[in-house]
C-alpha cells in the first residue's frame, strides 16, 4: 500500500482519467469482467418539450427543424437518447396530449419529411430517438371522435359513452352525469355530447376523450399506430398516463358506472381530484394485460426486425407497488422495460435532509425486480423544475446522483444548465389544468407553464431559442445568466459538470458496479460505486442549507487519498485536487465526486 500511495502522491495530480489499476500492481488486482450490455440499460435519456427547444421559422414556437439543428447539443452533453412530448397532429388544448391524428406530424412542428430528417441525423450520430404514445385518448377533434359522435358503425364503440344517471322528466336539458367521478383537470369527467345524445368520458381535459379498452378494435389500432411509427424508425416509446388507461365496467356493477367514495381530504373541494377515492378509474389491474400485450408486440417487432432493441417507458405516478408492476407481473409477464420513477419528484423537496434522500433511492431499488434495469427522474414537463423544487447550490449535486445511480439517467430539457421555472403571469398562462383549477391569483399552485419556457441556448433574443422576440410562452427572467452559451465559456459550470458526469458513465463502475448509499450525517449522504479492478467512485453530497463536516472513515470502500474528479460549482475542492484527511467539510448543496483506489 505504501508504494500505492506513493504512486499517487507523485501522480496523483495527472491521473484524473486513468484507471488506477494500471498504478498499481496489476498481479494483485483481479479486474471483473465485464459484459457489454444493451444501449437502454444505462443510457442518458434526455426529454425534449417539442413546443420549447429550439424554433427554426420564427413563430415562436419550437418545432422538428429546430431540434434537428440543434442535435449536436446531444452529442456534445453526453445524451444517449432523446424522448420527446407529442409532435403528433392536435388542436393543442394540452399542448399536443390531445391528439386529432395519431399518423401525422403537427403542422407547426413541421412535416413528416422533417421527423424523417430528424431520424436520419439523430442516427447518424449516434442518438436514440423515442416518441410519446397517448393511449388513453384522443382529441374530441381526431376522426375517431367524430365518427364516434356520429354513431359510425365502426367507432361507435371507441370512446366511453353513457347514458345521463337521471333526467329531468320536465325539462330534459337537466341531467346528471353517469357517476360522480372527477377529471384529473377537475370538475366532473363527463361531458354531454348532443350529435350522440350521451356523455362521454375525459379523466383529463374535456377535449381529451378516453378510449374504450374493452373494445378489441381500440387495442388493434394502438398496433397500428405503434407500428406505424416504429416502421419509420422510431426506437421505442414513452407511454403516457396509463394508471388511467380502463374504467371500472357497468356490467359488474348493475349496469351502471359506480360513485366513487370520498376520500374524506379536507383540503380538496368537492370538484377537485382527490376528493375521491379514485377506485374505479385509476391503477385498475386489468390494465396491465394491456401494458403486458404492447411490451409482447415491442418484443416481437425486435425480433423480426432485429437491430438494436426498440424498448417502451410507462408513466404512471402510483404507489410503489402498482409502479412496480409495470416491469413484470408475478408470473413472470414483462410490461415496461422501466417504468418512470418520479420519486425524486413526488418524495423529495427542499426540506428532505440526507436520510430522507437515502430512504427515497434505497425504496426504488429495494422494490425493483430482481435484474430488473432503474432509472431517475428529477423532472418533467408536469412538474415545477429541478432547481425550483429543490435549491439551485444542489443542482450539481442531483445531477451527479442521477448519473452516478445505478440504470437509466433521465434528464429534463434544461436540467443540464440548471435551468429554473420561468415566470409566466396568469394574462400569459395557457395550461389548460391552471385554467381549468386555478383563478389569477391561485394558478400557480396548478401551472405547468412555468417548467416549460423555452430553452435559454444564449443571451440574444428570446434567449437564442427563436428569432422572434414574442414566444408562445415567456422566456425566464434569468436567461442572460443562465444559459448553455454562457456554461460553456465559463471555467465552471453546471454543464461543464454534466458534461464530466455523463462522460465519467461510460466507466465500468458505473455500468457495472455495486453501488451503496448510506447518509454519514443527516445533512450529507454519500453514493459509492464499485467494481473489482476499477476505480471506485464516490459521490458525497451535503443536500442542506448547512455547513456540514463528516468523517470519511465511516465510507464504505473509500481509500484515502483520493482524487476530485469532479466537485460543484461552488466547491472549493478543486478538481484533480487531492483528499487526504479524514474530515471533510462542505458547504451548502456542495457535492463531489472522487476517484479513488480499486477494490
Ligand atoms: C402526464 C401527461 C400530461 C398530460 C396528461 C394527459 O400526466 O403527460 O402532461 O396533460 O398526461 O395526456
Ligand atoms: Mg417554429
Ligand atoms: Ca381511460
Amino acid at each position: 500500500f505504501g508504494f500505492t500511495v506513493g504512486v499517487l502522491g507523485v501522480l496523483g495530480l495527472i491521473a484524473v482519467g486513468i484507471t488506477w489499476a494500471v498504478l498499481t500492481d496489476s498481479e494483485t488486482l483481479k479486474v471483473a469482467e465485464i459484459t457489454p450490455i444493451e444501449w437502454w440499460k444505462h443510457c442518458v435519456l434526455y426529454q425534449i418539450y417539442p413546443r420549447s427547444f429550439k424554433d427554426s421559422d420564427g413563430d415562436g414556437i419550437g418545432d422538428l427543424q429546430g431540434m434537428s439543428k440543434e442535435l449536436e447539443h446531444f452529442v456534445d452533453a453526453g445524451v444517449n437518447a432523446i424522448w420527446m412530448s407529442p409532435i403528433f397532429e392536435s388542436p393543442m388544448y394540452d399542448f399536443g396530449y390531445d391528439i386529432s391524428n395519431f399518423y401525422e406530424i403537427h403542422h407547426e412542428y413541421g412535416t413528416m419529411e422533417d421527423f424523417e430528417q430528424l431520424l436520419d441525423r439523430a442516427h447518424k450520430l449516434g442518438i436514440k430517438v423515442l416518441l410519446d404514445f397517448v393511449p388513453n385518448h384522443a382529441s374530441t377533434s381526431s376522426e375517431y371522435f367524430i365518427q364516434s359522435a356520429a354513431n359510425n358503425e365502426t367507432y361507435k364503440d371507441y370512446f366511453v359513452w353513457a347514458d345521463p344517471r337521471w333526467v329531468d322528466p320536465v325539462n330534459e336539458t337537466n341531467r346528471l352525469p353517469p357517476s360522480n367521478w372527477i377529471s384529473v383537470f377537475a370538475n366532473s369527467a363527463w361531458e354531454w355530447n348532443d350529435d350522440r345524445q350521451k356523455y362521454y368520458l375525459h379523466q383529463f381535459a374535456i377535449q381529451q376523450a378516453d378510449f374504450n379498452y374493452r373494445n378489441p378494435e381500440v387495442k388493434k389500432e394502438m398496433y397500428k399506430i405503434l407500428q406505424f411509427w416504429l416502421d419509420k424508425g422510431a426506437d421505442g416509446f414513452r407511454l403516457d398516463a396509463l394508471p388511467y388507461l380502463m374504467e371500472a365496467d357497468p356490467a359488474d356493477h348493475g349496469g351502471l358506472y359506480p360513485d366513487e367514495p370520498h376520500c374524506g381530504l379536507t383540503q380538496y373541494e368537492p370538484h377537485q381530484p382527490g376528493y375521491l377515492c379514485t377506485i374505479y378509474t385509476k391503477d385498475l389491474i386489468e390494465l396491465y394485460d394491456i401494458v403486458y400485450e404492447w411490451r409482447e408486440f415491442i418484443d416481437e417487432y425486435n425480433e423480426v426486425h432485429g437491430g438494436d432493441t426498440r424498448i417502451i417507458f410507462s408513466e404512471g405516478y402510483t404507489n410503489i407497488t402498482m409502479t412496480m408492476l409495470y416491469y413484470k407481473n408475478k408470473d413472470g409477464r414483462l410490461g415496461a422495460h422501466f417504468p418512470f420513477n418520479f420519486d425524486f419528484i413526488t418524495d423529495l423537496t427542499a426540506e428532505s435532509d440526507a436520510r430522507d434522500f437515502v430512504y427515497t433511492i434505497l425504496k426504488w431499488l429495494t422494490y425493483q425486480p430482481y435484474g430488473a434495469v432503474s432509472n431517475w427522474v428529477f423532472g418533467n414537463h408536469d412538474n415545477n423544475r429541478m432547481p425550483t423544487r429543490f435549491r439551485s447550490d444542489m443542482v450539481d449535486g442531483l445531477n451527479s446522483l442521477n448519473m452516478m445511480l445505478p440504470g437509466v439517467a433521465v434528464t429534463y430539457q434544461g436540467e443540464e444548465i440548471g435551468m429554473r421555472d420561468g415566470y409566466v403571469s396568469w394574462e400569459d398562462t395557457v395550461d389548460v389544468e391552471a385554467i381549468n383549477k386555478g383563478n389569477n391569483e391561485t394558478y400557480l399552485l396548478f401551472s405547468r407553464d412555468p417548467a416549460r419556457t423555452p430553452f435559454h441556448w444564449d443571451n440574444s433574443t428570446s434567449a437564442g431559442f427563436s428569432t422572434n422576440e414574442t414566444t408562445w410562452l415567456p422566456i425566464a427572467e434569468d436567461y442572460l445568466e443562465l444559459n448553455l452559451a454562457k456554461q460553456k465559456e465559463d471555467e465552471r459550470s453546471h454543464y461543464k459538470v454534466y458534461q464530466a458526469l455523463t462522460a465519467l458513465r461510460k466507466e465500468p463502475t458505473l455500468s457495472h458496479g455495486q453501488y451503496h448509499v448510506r447518509a454519514l450525517t443527516i445533512h450529507t449522504l454519500y453514493l459509492v460505486r464499485s467494481l473489482h479492478g476499477y476505480d471506485t467512485l464516490v459521490l458525497i453530497f451535503n443536500v442542506s442549507e448547512e455547513i456540514d463536516t463528516v468523517d470519511l472513515r465511516r465510507i464504505k470502500d473509500l481509500q484515502l487519498p483520493a482524487v476530485v474528479y469532479i466537485s460543484s460549482i461552488q466547491s472549493d475542492k478543486l478538481q484533480e485536487s487531492l483528499i487526504e484527511e479524514n474530515q471533510l467539510t462542505l458547504s451548502p448543496g456542495e457535492a463531489v465526486v472522487l476517484r479513488a483506489l480499486p477494490t
